[in-house]
């Protein structure tokens, strides 16, 4: 059987995640999570201040950043490590969201990006998830889906997330965070948020989480 790639676009948390996880999953495909490397060059960012319109100072960032995937031992998820420390927790805060989609506006830390997630997915059965999967990184991928939801329905799972997780967060900070990343990733100039026309759409406001699933698996099985 051929594999393909599968590129999962959409605004964020509208499911795109844990849809393709479980996609991964069920085909025995990998799982690459994009927006965890541009959470990981925040993290160091904040850690690290750097002149993010300098083009010097961002390609000397750039060289002391390096970021790897490893599976979790225990269950088998994918941790973010990087310079290979284990930072999967700290680029779930909210420190990370607010400015994650500040640093990736950035031409160099999205080339830099982008170079690995090619990498990454270059043997292909890879599920791969973001803004610009099919539009930039993966423009022939196999199957293309672009994940919307309601931005209350977003907003309030994402809050049981971050709770399940012991983050104590209002539902109006978070809907507010979810809708200034939307239009900051939209509207950017490198490699905004587009919906493209060979992709398939999914609003998942309305659908429970397994048949948001079994429909890309249907649709990917189409293709393989
Ligand atoms: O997917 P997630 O919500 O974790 O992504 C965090 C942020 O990373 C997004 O809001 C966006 O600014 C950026 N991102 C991106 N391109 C990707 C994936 C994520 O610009 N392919």
């Amino acid at each position: 059987m051929g594999k393909i790639v599968i590129a999962i676009d959409g605004q964020s948390g509208c499911g795109k995640s844990s849809t393709a996880k479980a996609v991964a999953k069920s085909l025995g495909y990998t799982y690459l999570d994009s927006g965890a490397m541009y959470r990981a060059v925040t993290y160091y960012y904040l850690q690290n201040p750097f002149d993010l319109g300098d083009a010097e100072s961002v390609s000397r960032a750039l060289e002391n950043v390096d970021i790897e995937f490893r599976l979790n031992p225990e269950d088998g998820s994918q941790l973010t490590f990087l310079n290979g420390e284990n930072v999967e927790a700290q680029i779930r805060q909210m420190e990370v969201s607010k400015s994650v989609s500040k640093v990736a506006a950035v031409k160099l830390i999205r080339e830099a990006m982008v170079a690995q997630q090619r990498k990454l997915g270059a043997a292909k059965g890879v599920v791969m998830d973001g803004r610009d999967i099919g539009s930039v990184v993966f423009p022939d991928a196999a199957l293309k889906v672009y994940m919307t939801a309601d931005l209350e329905t977003r907003a309030k799972r994402r809050l049981r997330e971050l709770s399940a997780d012991g983050g104590v967060y209002s539902l109006k900070e978070i809907q507010k965070n979810l809708a200034e990343r939307d239009k900051l990733d939209s509207s950017r100039e490198e490699s905004p948020l587009v919906k493209m026309e060979d992709a398939v759409e999914l609003d998942t406001s309305e659908l429970k989480f397994e048949d948001q699933v079994n429909f890309v698996i249907d649709l990917a099985r189409e293709r393989i």
